[in-house]
């Protein structure tokens, strides 16, 4: 390269990522097929609009590129229609909103502290700005979603679009409630599953799309083990042409044909039955975590685990902010981040909590064993 500097920070940042413990439950290592497409000459290629319907000439190549990424993303989630445009899993929100609802419309989300996400109506984001945006918590007693809750909150509440799917949610969710919950209050249903992709195309956790739901958006780069980005799957026709020209022109210009041909690459990987293997092994190594940890009196929030992430109260169980941890782990070459944990009295930037996730490592080899004497080091890094 001859820009020195950026070849020098790129070499950094891939010593960093051969040498720390990542444990960040949104991040992943993609092969090497994937960053070999996302760094293709397909950069170079403006392809507004659709396959077969582009705004410019010269897309032969990349409309069977595209056309490929739906017919993969299709089967790995047996949807009946996709969109593989969205630049991330925040694009993919927004342009289905967009898609269901006008400005003003009331939308119900997790709050951020219980483990939803920016982009599900938080104050300072868009979705908060545009959309009269409400939350409902996870229960007090054992920080599990109460769907009986959740139901009053909606007919109380009354929302136009109901969203499920979490960043911070360790536990099963049961998208059939939703679904009867958003029939009774007339709203539509969106699950946002960009942690727990991979899992549901391993046919590890339901699929929300077996249930009725509305919409289903994502993030292609975490369990899923793709490059960055986002997509939205639908079985409804009509809210399929919706969200079409909701993504292009309705929030977004030209495809990232680079990154939509990585997204092929990692659906194909997912494809092939050592993806399940993977996830069965994600789920595994999260859950002889948990346990350790709870083994060493550590309070892991709902005692445990059912998908790739934990929370960790680092605040009961050391006397540490979820920051405080933080900086004393990475010291020890362990990545992972803060978070809030549920009814946190601590701020996002400071937080009660930490995240643990184990699709990263799994991807590096990591067996039960190296989660269990991991588990151990947490332990007393973290209670000196
Ligand atoms: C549930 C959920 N939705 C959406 C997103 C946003 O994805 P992105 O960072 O690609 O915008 C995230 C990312 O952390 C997430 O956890």
């Amino acid at each position: 390269m001859k820009d020195r500097d950026i070849e020098k920070l790129i070499l950094l940042e891939k010593k960093r990522q051969d040498n720390e413990i990542e444990l960040i439950a949104s991040e992943n290592f993609v092969s090497k097929d994937v960053l070999k497409a996302t760094g293709s000459i397909l950069t170079n290629k403006y392809a507004e609009g659709y396959p077969n319907a582009r705004y410019y000439e010269g897309c032969e190549n990349v409309d069977k590129i595209e056309i490929l990424a739906i017919e993969r993303l299709k089967k790995l989630f047996n949807a009946k229609y996709a969109n593989v445009q969205p630049h991330s899993g925040t694009q993919a929100n927004l342009a289905a909103y967009n898609a269901l609802l006008k400005p003003g419309a009331k939308i119900l989300g997790l709050s951020l502290s219980s483990g939803g996400h920016l982009s599900h109506g938080f104050k300072i984001t868009i979705s908060g700005i545009f959309y009269k945006s409400f939350t409902y918590e996870v229960d007090k007693k054992d920080n599990y979603l109460n769907y009986e809750e959740i139901l009053k909150i909606a007919q109380d509440v009354k929302p136009d679009l109901i969203i499920c799917g979490y960043s911070a949610y360790p536990r099963t969710i049961d998208f059939k409630k939703f679904r009867e919950i958003a029939d009774k209050v007339g709203a539509y249903l969106l699950a946002d599953i960009a942690h727990i992709a991979g899992l549901i195309a391993a046919k590890l956790h339901p699929n929300p799309l077996d249930f009725g739901v509305d919409i289903v958006t994502s993030t292609t780069h975490k369990t899923l083990r793709g490059p960055r980005g986002g997509i939205i799957l639908t079985n409804k026709k009509e809210i399929f042409e919706k969200i079409n020209s909701s993504v292009f022109p309705g929030s977004q210009g030209g495809p990232l044909m680079h990154v939509i041909a990585a997204k092929a690459v990692a659906f194909y990987e997912a494809l092939d039955p050592s993806f399940i293997i993977y996830q069965k092994q994600v789920i595994k190594n999260a859950k002889v975590l948990a346990d350790k940890l709870i083994e060493h009196n550590i309070k892991v929030i709902t005692n445990g685990t059912d998908n790739h992430l934990l929370l960790v109260d680092v605040k009961k169980s050391f006397n540490l902010t979820g920051l405080e941890a933080e900086k004393i782990l990475k010291k020890h070459n362990i990545t992972v981040n803060k978070n809030t944990i549920p009814f946190d009295k601590l701020s996002p930037k400071i937080a009660s909590g930490i995240r643990l996730g184990t699709p990263a490592m799994t991807t590096k080899g990591w067996k039960e064993q190296d989660f269990i004497k991991l588990a151990d080091q947490i332990y007393k890094i973290l209670q000196k």
